[in-house]
């Protein structure tokens, strides 16, 4: 028995609470797909929309998904059923297990690509490709058959290794010592991406906005999403780690400095890579192998380009474990209880369904063209687990904490109490959220607008 008074494991501090869900919300999402996702939508004018999403949408919800969690002790669909016995709230949560399910598989296969680079920069691979042909030596590598399949099982097998160690020993502890070694490292790479040829361009890209994209209805829906990716937003995996928690750690500057922290990342990380993209005179809507195409080339001009291109794949790989093991605990977590699994059985079990899950991913980069609405299947499950899922999840855990318990309960839960900014939470979560995502969602049908 805790003191909480239940046998449910526990963080062993509120710091540790914190790190963990930074290294959750940090992740491949601020560097991989933040770049592909601002670039392909215009730089500039996406960050505006994104910081305003962030703040207006995404921090409220994060303070929604802790305090389900902590309140209810449990996984993210016991935990609505613990809070609203009977009424279909809960079914937020299954939609958030079955997130866990289609992110982890794509995301995997991605952090597969990080560990062969790491590995590529070890060995001097990646600092010999003839004539600098960094793009042909990604394209040539993910449309393998069967290596990307390789590295995309490691990972696996990783995430698994420490989520089968447990909440503190494995979780809290891998990420105690990973996130700030990544931290110092994208401040050090971030300016020295400025010292490059491009830093103007880049910089111009991202941070003086072209107000004419912002008539396009896919923006507000990618920023959304984005948003949602990047702070493990909307399927559970804060409402999972809150429910480790113990009652007496404050949640309102924990969800603050995750989501202040989180998208000081994603905006280092485009200080990073936009000045290099424009320097090496590449197209920054390049898609979705930005990341593995630009930084080789600022790595290449770097002294001791091979070992600082090995220390940032090492640190992006930090980086993609610790989300990736919040995604698979928040299906670990739902299984055990549910089935009164053990953890080692609910882990090897779900890790292997998830592997198998995400082998269509990897070959569809070239190998075996699978497609779905006319993108690779990586593409597809990357756009309707973010754009789709996450954010729909998000509405319902936002229409929950607003309409689904009494506001003096929301307001005491969350540790606001009887407060100005309480009252402004309050509100956001029960109509400025929701509202605003029903608002992209229309929009981009093509309902409205
Ligand atoms: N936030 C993680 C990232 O940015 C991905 C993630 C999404 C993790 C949803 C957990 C839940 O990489």
């Amino acid at each position: 028995m805790n003191e909480n008074g239940n046998n449910r494991e526990q963080w062993g501090s509120r710091v540790g609470f914190i790190l963990a869900c930074l290294g959750s919300a940090v992740g491949l999402g601020n560097i991989w797909r933040f770049s592909t996702t601002a670039g392909e939508n215009g730089g500039g004018a996406f960050l505006v929309v994104y910081l305003l999403i962030v703040l207006l949408i995404g921090i409220p919800v994060v303070m929604a998904e802790f305090t389900i969690g902590r309140k209810a002790q449990s996984d993210a669909v016991g935990a609505f059923q613990k809070l609203a016995p009977g009424k279909p709230w809960f079914i937020a949560g299954f939609m958030g297990v079955a997130s866990s399910f289609i992110i982890l598989s794509f995301y995997a296969v991605v952090a597969g690509w990080v560990m062969k680079y790491f590995f590529g920069y070890i060995t001097g691979a990646l600092v010999n490709v003839p004539e600098n042909d960094f793009t042909g030596y990604f394209v040539n590598f993910i449309g393998k058959p069967v290596e990307p399949v390789l590295w995309q099982f490691i990972f696996m097998a990783m995430t698994i290794g420490i989520v089968v160690v447990g909440v503190q020993k494995g979780i809290e502890a891998s990420n105690k010592f990973l996130m700030p070694m990544l931290g110092i490292l994208l401040v050090v790479l971030a300016i020295y991406s400025l010292t490059l040829g491009g830093a103007k361009e880049g910089l111009t890209f991202l941070f003086s906005p072209d107000w004419s994209k912002l008539s396009d209805p896919q923006l507000y829906l990618e920023a959304l999403g984005q948003a949602f990716f990047s702070l493990s937003l909307g399927m559970g995996a804060l409402i999972t780690y809150g429910g480790y928690l113990k009652q007496e750690n404050k949640l309102p500057t924990a969800a603050l400095s995750v989501g202040v922290l989180d998208t000081f990342v994603a905006v280092l990380a485009g200080i990073l890579i936009f000045p290099a993209v424009f320097a090496f005179g590449l197209d920054p809507a390049g898609g979705a192998g930005l990341v593995f195409m630009t930084l080789p080339n600022v790595f290449d001009q770097m002294a001791f380009g091979g070992l600082v291109g090995a220390a940032f794949f090492f640190l992006l790989f930090a980086a993609a474990l610790s989300s990736s093991v919040s995604l698979l605990e928040v299906a670990v977590a739902y299984f055990m209880r549910k089935f009164d699994w053990n953890r080692k059985k609910a882990v090897l079990i779900i890790g292997s369904i998830i592997f198998v899950l995400g082998i269509p991913s990897s070959i569809s980069q070239g190998a075996v063209p699978i497609t779905v609405m006319d993108r690779d299947f990586l593409t597809f499950m990357d756009e309707l687990s973010g754009n789709i899922l996450l954010p729909l999840g998000g509405l319902f855990i936002a229409l929950f904490m607003g309409w689904g318990v009494k506001k003096a309960d929301a307001l005491r839960d969350s540790d606001f109490g009887n407060t100005v900014i309480g009252h402004l939470w309050f509100w956001s979560v029960r109509v400025l959220a929701p509202v605003a995502i029903l608002l992209i969602f229309l929009n981009k049908i093509g309902i409205i607008g």
